[in-house]
């Protein structure tokens, strides 16, 4: 076998964002692509000699080839050891078990989340380090720089891997470990959840539908919901991870888990619905004829989480991203529990489940998680809200209103206008934050600003600060509105307007949150003239 040295040039606008690399199928299937971004990931961590790395990916069109490139290019680099998962397949949460679990040094994870597959749709990879957790902006920028003097890269010539065995094989001097993807995983929320009460809970009848939207969670799901807890089977729907996903979008929400939100509001609805994303990070829960935003699922599983084995000692502290509603600040008040406001994206909770300081996290974006990963686990959050609803006895809908009863409701909402023109976008950003000082005391609507602030960030842990992630507005009785621009859009500016009201009245609890919100929709229109700026009448997604 040769180690083949390549010559190559820097390729443009390989800088990772929040979750690794991503671009089209078809740019990364160009020559040199794939192999400078990841020598240049090599390059940012000092060299792959002598270590162990973890690579799977969501299954998604060119998972396979890419697999195959990376294993010959660490085992060019000196790699000792790869362990991937069969078939090159592995969920983010459980790649980042993995890295955890059996001490790697990091691990690639091939995956662009909940956006479609397939060579004309997207694909990506992100680099994790060794606390199994994004890599933090210095590795990435160091792996921006690595991409930009690259001249050249290392390959072995060899064939293909058989990946669809498990067992170990060898690439030159470098061990191959193909893992079952799903057993190392299964047994963490073995660990975690009471398995027997979730067992006792189906025998008596209780029913589910686990949308795995033809993407990676359906084997964990399969395995774990059908196969370990006894859920009917045909219980998973949508099972068997496509290079395409089915042709579909896998983002578990009310628009793109359509069939699931159906069925959850219809005659036949099971006891429980839920969905996940691509490479199985977010989740979605849905009772019978009620859907529970991820605001809300984050605050009950706080509330709850101790009636799980795994959290039974009690929560160390919580945290939510600045977007996402204060329901979850109610427990924490509630139960005396620190409770951290971070900048949107996952990364900005590592720091604070590493040092202790928080157990459980979630966002409004359906990403809920705790210490046990460094990423968001979708099917975890499943199987808490199993456990709970095991342990308690109540339905969804049962379980929600003696919440909102005990803690009052944030009724919430976010609007989306996306592919607006990014130069109008900027402009209704910048109106408001040359307004902040002034707005209190003025009327919108009929709603008076009560305060108004950019949100920036001091991470307590190492001190850095993040500033400009959004602004935020509140009015007279308490809500708040908060204008950020999305930071995952393709197409121009998506302008994100989230809305929040606390109605601690169990009376007025049951109603529908765009009625609920409507005088602060209003509000929101006024004070950053939405319409004006971006020529639109009404959002194009309401969640
Ligand atoms: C990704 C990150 C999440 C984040 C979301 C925000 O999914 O993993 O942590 O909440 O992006 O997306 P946005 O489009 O609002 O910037
Ligand atoms: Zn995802």
């Amino acid at each position: 076998m040769d180690r083949l040295t390549v010559t190559t040039r820097p390729i443009e606008g390989q800088k990772p964002g929040t979750s690794g690399l991503r671009k089209k199928t078809r740019v990364f299937m160009e020559p040199h692509y794939l192999e400078n971004f990841v020598q240049s990931v090599w390059s940012a961590i000092g060299g792959v000699a002598g270590k162990t790395l973890v690579l799977g990916g969501d299954g998604r069109y060119f998972n396979d080839r890419a697999a195959q490139v990376i294993l010959r290019m660490a085992a060019a680099g000196g790699a000792a050891r790869v362990i991937v998962g069969q078939g090159a397949l592995l969920s983010t949460p459980a790649a980042s078990n993995l890295i955890r679990q059996r001490g790697a040094d990091g691990g690639l994870i091939m995956s662009a989340s909940h956006n479609p597959g397939g060579i004309d749709e997207d694909f990506g990879i992100k680099y994790n380090t060794a606390n199994g957790g994004p890599a933090p902006a210095e590795v990435t920028d160091r792996i921006f720089a690595a991409t930009r003097s690259i001249e050249s890269y290392e390959i072995l010539e060899a064939q293909d891997v058989d990946l669809g065995v498990v067992g170990e094989s060898r690439l030159g001097d470098m061990v191959v470990e193909v893992v079952d993807p799903v057993a190392d995983y299964a047994a963490l929320m073995e660990g975690l959840f009471d398995f027997d009460a979730i067992r006792d809970l189906f025998a008596r009848g209780f029913t589910l539908r686990f949308d795995a939207m033809h993407a990676v969670t359906g084997p964990y799901a399969t395995a774990i919901l059908e196969g370990t807890l006894g859920a009917a089977q045909g219980s998973v729907v949508n099972a068997v991870p496509s290079p395409d996903f089915g042709g579909g979008h896998p983002d578990p929400n009310p628009i793109w888990a359509k069939p699931l939100m159906d069925l959850m509001m219809g005659p036949d609805a099971p006891d429980f619905g839920a969905a996940s994303d691509g490479d199985g990070d977010r989740n979605m829960i849905v009772g019978r004829g009620l859907y529970v935003t991820p605001s809300d699922s984050l605050a009950v599983l706080a509330a709850n989480a101790h009636l799980a084995p795994g959290y039974a000692r009690g929560l160390a502290g919580v945290a939510r991203s600045m977007p996402t509603s204060g329901a979850l600040d109610r427990v924490a008040a509630a139960r005396g529990l620190d409770c951290y406001e971070t900048p949107t994206g996952w990364k900005f909770f590592g720091n604070l489940l590493d040092a202790g300081r928080a157990t459980l996290c979630g966002e409004e974006s359906a990403g809920t998680g705790s210490d046990h990963v460094r990423e968001k686990d979708g099917l975890w959050a499943v199987l808490l809200w199993l456990n709970i609803l095991a342990a308690s006895d109540k339905s969804v809908a049962d379980l929600l209103t003696a919440h909102w009863a005990e803690f009052g409701r944030n009724y919430y909402s976010r609007h989306d206008y996306e592919g607006v023109d990014a130069a109008a976008a900027e402009a209704l950003m910048q109106g408001l934050r040359d307004r902040l000082a002034t707005l209190p005391g003025q009327a919108f609507a009929g709603l008076a600003v009560t305060a108004a602030d950019e949100f920036a960030y001091d991470d307590p842990v190492d001190g850095s600060r993040a500033e400009g992630q959004g602004i935020r507005v509140w009015f007279e009785g308490g809500a708040r509105v908060v204008f950020r621009l999305s930071g995952t859009g393709t197409v121009g500016a998506t302008l994100r307007v989230y809305m929040e009201d606390l109605e601690t009245d169990p009376a007025r609890q049951g109603r529908d949150a765009q009625e609920a919100l409507a005088g602060v929709i209003a509000a929101a229109d006024a004070v950053a003239g939405i319409g004006q700026h971006t020529g639109r009448t009404a959002p194009d997604v309401m969640t």
